[in-house]
């Protein structure tokens, strides 16, 4: 595992160079996008890079790690919505190349099951990007997850859902109860793990993230498994480390 502490401007900077490099050599690539504040900024560096440099995404394939269920199609705050909006309508990336589980199918389980077999049939994914929560959650694998797990429907914390009330008009009552998630056994498949964190508040995951036990009480610990592992943290989500 990398770990690289810097300034929050450059660690997304950081993060566009791993995909960037990626991109040029393998235009095909697979990647793996994250939604949070976390990658926003990579996102915001990448929109750039192809303003100004002609970085092309159009034989690139995207998975998104999750969604929450039963957000309206045209939700602002439907994962699929967020990452259109955010990133890919900016870019030369065919929408359909870009596809997340579907919170809305009738059949959430078959949902998940074939959310898997299109990643598999993909090649898997090559670089996964990931912020964390608060509570050491990736994607929305909240603790006690297991960490052989794959896409999956889930309950969210009450943590989670205080923490993303913010996106909600600050009220947690419009936050939904349950999500589809890649588990963190589909997570460890990626080839190159990516990880975001700025700010006190992701201290405590970022500690036990790099230094804690490996254990489903801390889910992101699965990440020490894994062979190719960046983590790119600020000065304050560094500071129990
Ligand atoms: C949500 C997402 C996670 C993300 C986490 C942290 O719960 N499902 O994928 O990592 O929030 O978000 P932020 O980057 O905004 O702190």
């Amino acid at each position: 595992m990398e770990v690289v502490i810097r300034p929050a401007d450059e660690l997304a900077v950081l993060a566009a160079d791993v995909i960037e490099a990626r991109l040029r050599e393998h235009p095909e690539s697979v990647l793996g996008l994250a939604t949070g504040s976390s990658p926003l900024k990579v996102y915001q560096e990448l929109i750039r890079r192809h303003r100004e440099s002609g970085l092309s995404f159009a034989r690139a394939r995207g998975f998104t790690l999750d969604e929450y269920v039963g957000l309206p199609t045209d939700h602002p705050e439907r994962y699929r919505n967020v990452i259109a909006e955010e990133f890919v309508d900016h870019l030369d990336w065919p929408a359909e190349q870009v596809r997340g589980p579907d919170g809305l199918a009738e059949d959430l389980i078959a949902a998940c099951a074939s959310y898997e077999r299109e990643i598999k049939d993909a090649g898997g994914v090559d670089i996964q990007l990931l912020g964390i929560g608060s509570d050491g959650h990736i994607a929305f694998n909240e603790p006690g997850s297991s960490l052989a797990s794959r896409t999956r429907i889930k309950s969210l914390t009450q943590q989670t859902r205080r923490d993303n009330a913010r996106f909600f008009d600050g009220d947690i009552d419009q936050v939904p109860v349950h999500c589809l998630t890649q588990g963190l056994g589909t997570i460890s498949e990626a080839r190159h793990l990516v990880l975001l964190a700025a700010g006190e508040e992701k201290a405590e995951a970022v500690h036990q993230l790099v230094e804690g036990p490996v254990s489903a009480r801390w889910p992101a610990t699965v990440m020490q498994f894994h062979p190719h592992v960046t983590v790119l943290v600020d000065e304050a989500a560094a500071s129990r480390l």
